[in-house]
């Protein structure tokens, strides 16, 4: 028996939640496993009625889960940052959630911006560190207001933090089993703090991984490469931020932010799975969003709590619908409502 606990969230993540929801409902069923879910309403709503994020409560609460299902945070009535802050960061932080796995998997080729470039081009997993660099939020200002004020903004890099994340990547290298390469991306020729001890640790691990071949990258040639030679990567490391920026790149080629998907993990503990698209308010409520990004949150999520087959074949279904049924994946123009698009995933489960 799973519990999930459910934060639709604010925006269109209900909406993409609910279509997550159904397929995890007619899954369930195929595979024979028993599930519950709980659903938390943590997002822009209830803060703005009582100004409540999440707490240390919520987060020994959240403890107690098989995994979380989580649909999206942001709100157009609150400044940026305070719920990305007091609720997608707490739950990633609080939760120990120290990677941040991203696929980049081109599943139509109709759908990518590149020329030329076919499925098997895109194809490549980031893994992000997701608990330090400059995430950490240290830092300071002097002078604030001044003209001679200073504002400073520091890369946290622990040695236990680097090593943990980059032993993961060489772990799912070779469990994925296809090119067996691991890039590391980051900037060792500027950044020679951070970088260095990142060179330094990639390095040594690689040579207990004999059977993964390694390379690396800077993380501004990476971004060049994901649009020139996407075909060259297999499994890419990378720190928190870097991360956080070319996975949005990394969406666009694969066909973009509806059918981009992410996992929080820690590995021993509680993960959270989340589509990478924002809460969209413009097209909240219209039925028009594309819910395949969060589907495939559901389907990693199915994956890693060990229900293998199922996620497998809801990746499978996915595929189907975005190869036979659906004229582009951006929201309004699938030519499909949301609801008809989390059904028709329904109807191609195996
Ligand atoms: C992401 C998002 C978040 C991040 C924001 C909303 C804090 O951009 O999940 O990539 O920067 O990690
Ligand atoms: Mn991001």
């Amino acid at each position: 028996m799973y519990n999930i606990a459910v934060i639709p969230g604010d925006g269109t993540g209900p909406e993409v939640v609910q279509e997550g929801l159904k397929v995890l409902k007619a899954v369930a069923k195929i595979y024979k496993f028993d599930y519950q879910v709980e659903m938390f309403d943590f997002g822009g709503e209830r803060y703005l009625k009582n100004k409540e994020l999440v707490g240390e409560k919520d987060i020994e609460k959240l403890k107690a889960y098989s995994a979380i299902y989580l649909g999206a945070i942001g709100h157009p009535q609150v400044k940026p940052g305070i719920l990305e802050q007091g609720i997608l960061l707490k739950i990633r932080f609080g939760l120990d959630q120290y990677i941040n796995l991203r696929p980049v998997k081109l599943y139509n080729r109709d759908f990518c911006p590149l020329k030329n470039k076919v499925e098997s081009d895109v194809d490549f997993v980031v893994v992000r560190e997701n608990s330090e660099g400059l995430y950490k939020g240290m830092g300071e200002f002097k002078n604030k207001g001044t003209k001679d004020e200073l504002a400073l903004q520091l890369s946290y890099n622990t040695r236990k933090g680097v090593e943990r994340c980059v032993r993961y990547a060489f772990e799912y290298t070779k469990k994925r089993n296809k090119k067996k390469n691991l890039t590391l991306c980051g900037k060792t020729n500027v950044l020679t703090y951070a970088w260095d001890l990142w060179q330094r640790v990639f390095d040594e691990l690689a040579k207990e991984y004999s059977d993964v071949t390694t390379d690396y990258a800077h993380v501004d040639a990476t971004t060049m490469w994901f649009v020139k030679n996407p075909e060259w990567f297999d499994v890419i490391v990378t720190d928190n931020m870097f991360g956080d920026i070319i996975t949005d790149l990394g969406a666009m080629i694969q066909g973009g932010m509806g059918i981009a998907a992410g996992g929080n993990i820690n590995p021993e503990g509680v993960s959270m799975f989340e589509p990478i698209g924002g809460s969209a308010p413009k097209y909240t409520g219209k039925n028009v969003i594309n819910p395949l990004a969060a589907i495939c949150a559901l389907g990693m999520m199915l994956e890693i709590i060990g229900e293998d087959a199922a996620g497998q074949s809801v990746e499978q279904a996915v595929i189907k619908v975005v190869k036979n049924n659906l004229k582009s994946l951006g929201a309004g123009k699938m030519g499909h409502s949301t609801t008809e698009v989390g059904d028709m995933v329904v109807e191609n489960l195996a």
